[in-house]
């Protein structure tokens, strides 16, 4: 089949089908191939998306750069000067290899306990710009967990341990929980925004936001400092006033047109293709998947509205939010754990993340295989756990090809 049309031509080659369950995927090496779009676009969507692929490329400049208007008004505290820079071309971004300070796309979001004023905000800004006090980094440290399968095969786990410095630490109130949370990818949002909400949300890891647009304008305001029209004001702290006096680029400083480009082009991002496995094993793997329970909520399918010759895609996710246990619960300062909800995270993408760089998996990117990502599975996801343990290595190595092919 050819994995580059789109469905309309898709269904239109394939009359009589019964049911329109093919969820596009091309072949994607990255947001700036030129042939990569889920959908034909006429030239004005064309154009939109091409304005939007810009601008999610672009640096951004501090508050009057001469000949810079339409992207100035980077910080006063910020992450990243682009979207880019943390989504890595529409894959998942770059996690923590070792020891140290959190690579950029590892934010450090802070969970500020009801009754009290966040004084950084609600993430916590790794950069400043020059005369605004820098809110302060966080490093990491990861303990080795091991353990044996029952039929006595090892595993080992990376456990991190978050610290910030302590003059940060020391303004915070001890309650504040640490939320470190990786860039995901951003391919397929147009699919994800069509499943009827059933939650709260939908996108973030913990499923906490309901549209594209209002995650966009977080983004654009937690972590380049960039105000639109949905969050008119950047993620300066209650006490933090040179953050707040500093100049802005303009009120929004991003302008709605280019708002609406950056929603388009992340719409029009298409999902990377697949890599089955040869002959029967691609079909065993789905198997295995099914039988070990991963699929109750890594589900195949999930029903779409709007889109019009499709019913279903095959994101391998519910959308919904689990709690998978203490272990991978956030913690606050004191080192307390908060009961945590994640979003079933969506498979899709995870062969050409792969194909990209080595994978780091799940929502603070410890896990450095499927391998590890499944053993950390633990509350709801138990049994399912379990049951992969239980079965022969063969059988456990299939299962990881598999998920790794998606
Ligand atoms: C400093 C790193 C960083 C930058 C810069 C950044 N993001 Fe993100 N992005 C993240 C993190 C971390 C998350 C996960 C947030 C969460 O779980 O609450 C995320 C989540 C998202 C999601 C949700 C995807 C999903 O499957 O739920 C979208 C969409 C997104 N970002 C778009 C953007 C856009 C557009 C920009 C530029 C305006 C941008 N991001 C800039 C780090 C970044
Ligand atoms: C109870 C629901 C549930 C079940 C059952 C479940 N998962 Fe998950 N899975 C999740 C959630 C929630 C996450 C995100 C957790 C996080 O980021 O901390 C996740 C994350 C993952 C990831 C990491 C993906 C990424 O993008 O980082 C992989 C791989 C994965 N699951 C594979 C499996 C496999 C294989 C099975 C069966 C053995 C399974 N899961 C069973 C809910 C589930």
């Amino acid at each position: 089949m050819n994995r580059r049309a789109a469905w309309p031509l898709l269904l239109a080659a394939l009359p009589g089908l019964a049911v329109a369950t093919v969820t596009p995927r091309v072949a994607f090496t990255g947001s700036g191939d030129p042939q990569a779009l889920l959908q034909p676009l006429d030239a004005d969507g064309r154009r939109r998306q091409q304005r939007g692929l810009a601008l999610f490329n672009t640096d951004h400049v501090v508050a009057g750069t001469a000949g810079a208007a339409a992207i100035d008004g980077l910080g006063p505290v910020y992450n990243a000067a682009s979207c880019d820079a943390c989504h890595n071309s529409g894959h998942r971004a770059r996690g923590p290899i070792a020891d140290g300070p959190l690579p950029l796309a590892l934010v450090i979001q802070l969970g500020v306990p009801a009754g009290s004023t966040p004084p950084f905000g609600a993430v916590l800004n790794a950069q400043a710009l020059p005369g605004v006090p820098l809110e302060g980094r966080a490093s990491l440290r990861f303990q080795l967990r091991s353990g044996r399968y029952p039929d006595g095969q090892p595993w080992q786990l990376r456990q991190p341990r978050y610290r910030l410095a302590a003059e940060t630490a020391r303004r915070l109130p001890k309650r504040t929980v640490i939320r470190p949370r990786i860039a995901p990818p951003v391919f397929g949002m147009a699919l994800l925004e069509a499943v009827p909400l059933t939650a709260p949300g939908r996108f973030g890891w913990q499923a906490a936001v309901p549209t594209l647009a209002e995650q966009t304008a977080i983004a654009y305001a937690h972590e380049m400092g960039i105000t639109s029209r949905l969050r008119p004001a950047d993620d300066c702290g209650a006490a933090e006033r040179r953050c707040r006096d500093a100049p802005n680029g303009g009120e929004p400083e991003l302008a709605d047109a280019d708002f609406d480009a950056v929603l388009a082009f992340q719409r029009a991002l298409p999902v990377p293709a697949e890599a089955p496995l040869a002959g029967d094993a691609e079909a065993a793997g789905r198997a295995l998947f099914i039988a070990t329970g991963c699929s109750g909520c890594h589900r195949e399918q999930l029903a779409v509205t709007g889109i019009d010759g499709l019913d279903t895609i095959t994101a391998w996710t519910d959308l919904r939010s689990h709690d998978l246990g203490p272990a991978l619960a956030d913690r606050d300062l004191a080192g307390r754990r908060q009961p945590t909800r994640f979003r079933t995270a969506p498979l899709w993408g995870l062969a050409a993340a792969r194909a990209k760089a080595p994978l780091l998996l799940l929502h603070d990117g410890r896990a450095a295989s499927v391998e590890e990502a499944i053993l950390w599975h633990d509350g709801e996801a138990r049994p399912a756990r379990q049951a992969f343990e239980r079965q022969t290595a063969a059988a456990r190595t299939l299962l990881m090809a598999w998920v790794e092919g998606r």
